[in-house]
């Protein structure tokens, strides 16, 4: 469903990413393994469009998504939750959930049924439905921040560093939470992390980044077996 092909994308001048090509096919759940600075963040804002490609393709079921303006893509049933969260800390869990709706424009009976789903995956979100954004835990905010993107009701999840700056238990509490999205809203999901061996052990296939290149692809099995993907990212 996603397609990008050869993109690069620059920064006045220095290359961020050169010549990727990545694919993920219908309900596949993909990661992107890769250090600091390898242009995992840069990939994703490619596709949401608030940085421009300088050349390559992008296509979402073979339609130029470059081609789509970026306030439109989520329409298209992209949902991209940014590095860092970005939850809008001066509204409720509620209004940022309902902020997240606005691609489908949503009636009351659909928001009920919205809120409703996202409240069976994230009970918490549900007690603390009136509570400030700003207000919540890190671990919280990120669950908050995957409930806004869920609420569009997406085809294709992009999931930036969902586990940065959580504890090792919460870490592992948000990557269960994916897995459950996953299985239970069927969705495709691309998730983009440093945490290796958490990326790779969700995902089906997988790609690892080093400075804005794609240097190995294949399956689970295929990265999770490689030599060096085990000594740099797996520390084995
Ligand atoms: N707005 C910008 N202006 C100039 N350079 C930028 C900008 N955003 C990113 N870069 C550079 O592009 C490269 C890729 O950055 P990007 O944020 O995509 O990396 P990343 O893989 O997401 O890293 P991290 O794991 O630290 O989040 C880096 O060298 C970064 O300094
Ligand atoms: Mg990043």
């Amino acid at each position: 469903m996603l397609k990008i092909d050869a993109l690069s994308v620059t920064y006045g001048g220095l290359l961020a990413l050169d010549q990727v090509s990545i694919r993920a096919d219908e309900g596949e759940f993909i990661a992107i393994v890769g250090p600091n600075g390898a242009g995992k963040s840069t990939l994703f804002k490619a596709i949401s469009g608030t940085v421009a490609a300088a050349s390559g393709t992008i296509s979402l079921d073979g339609t130029d998504l470059l081609a789509v303006a970026p306030p439109m893509r989520p329409h298209r049933g992209i949902a991209h939750v940014p590095e860092g969260r970005q939850v809008f800390k001066s509204l409720s869990v509620a209004d940022n959930i309902a902020m997240g709706a606005w691609p489908l424009a949503p009636r009351a009976a659909e928001w009920t049924q919205t809120l409703e789903r996202v409240h069976a995956l994230f009970p918490v979100l549900a007690e603390r439905r009136d509570q400030l954004a700003g207000t919540l835990s890190g671990g919280e905010q990120q669950m908050l921040a995957i409930a806004r993107a869920l609420a569009g009701k997406p085809r294709l999840l992009l999931l930036d560093e969902p586990s940065m700056g959580l504890s090792p238990r919460i870490a592992d509490l948000i990557f269960d939470c994916i897995q459950t999205v996953h299985k239970t809203e069927g969705m495709t999901v691309v998730l983009v992390e440093q945490r290796a061996v958490e990326a790779l052990s969700s995902c089906n296939r997988g790609y690892v980044l080093e400075s804005g290149r794609i240097v190995l692809q294949g399956s689970q099995a295929d990265l999770l077996g490689d030599d060096r993907v085990r000594k740099v990212y797996l520390g084995r």
